[in-house]
């Protein structure tokens, strides 16, 4: 179903400018930090995929404000609501870092926007499960995505998966089987769980949690060559 724009939403999201990278092939693909300020270089860089109204996101900046965090969103009326939050969150707490950027796009771009090996981890939290047969390609654990975030990660980085649904979870253990990456731990109830220290919630995950349902996650580190 074709989601609705909302009402004024390219003025709104032109209000937020400063946070929006228009074109990341252009700016990321031969300096990840060229959308930074300069005492940001040097920085770890994260990248949220399907970051949805960007709680997780503008959380993590904050909590570590030592590295730089990217998020992508492929619905422009969604990501308007991540925009508006780090704004809102900039201007109440103007110390912060300014360490977050959002793109607009499909997470299956990643390779077109970041150089080989430069990322330290990926986020997907609460990523679309696809559940008809014959559109598991589309789950953004496949391996065909798994090979991408192979390739902007760098030796040794992380790619953590959050979600409720525990069938894109089996898949998702099923699929790193057959890739680069190593699990280094999972757990079938994140909050229960020695891992929860430190988790930060996006706003699927606050749902879940009031409704009782348990978090499956994992971290995957993508093994030296
Ligand atoms: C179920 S929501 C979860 C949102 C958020 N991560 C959270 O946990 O609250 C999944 C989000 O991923 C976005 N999405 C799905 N497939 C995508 C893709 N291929 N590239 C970028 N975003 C995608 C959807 O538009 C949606 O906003």
């Amino acid at each position: 179903m074709r989601m609705r724009k909302k009402k004024n939403s390219d003025a709104r999201i032109a209000r937020c400018a400063e946070y929006l990278i228009k074109d990341a092939s252009l700016v990321t693909a031969s300096d990840v930090y060229a959308p930074f300020p300069d005492e940001m270089r040097g920085a770890r860089v994260y990248l949220e995929l399907g970051c949805g109204k960007g709680g997780f996101i503008c959380d993590m900046a904050k909590s570590h404000p030592e590295n730089v965090y990217y998020a992508v969103e492929r619905v422009d009326s969604v990501i308007l609501f991540a925009l508006e939050k780090r704004k809102a969150q900039m201007e109440s707490s103007p110390e912060l870092p300014d360490n977050v950027r959002f793109m607009i796009g499909n997470a299956a771009d990643v390779c077109e926007w970041f150089p080989s090996g430069s990322l330290s981890g990926i986020y997907l939290n609460f990523s679309d499960p696809w559940p008809k047969k014959g559109y598991y390609k589309r789950r953004m654990t496949y391996r065909d995505f798994l090979a991408r975030y192979a390739q902007v990660l760098a030796d040794g980085g992380e790619l953590r998966v959050k979600t409720d649904n525990v069938t894109l979870f089996d898949f998702t253990l099923a699929e790193l089987g057959e890739s680069p990456f190593t699990v280094a731990w999972q757990t079938r109830d994140l909050h229960g769980s020695e891992y929860a220290d430190g988790n930060i919630m996006t706003e699927y995950e606050r749902r879940f949690a009031a409704d009782g349902v348990k978090i499956n996650a994992l971290c995957a580190v993508k093994e030296r060559k």
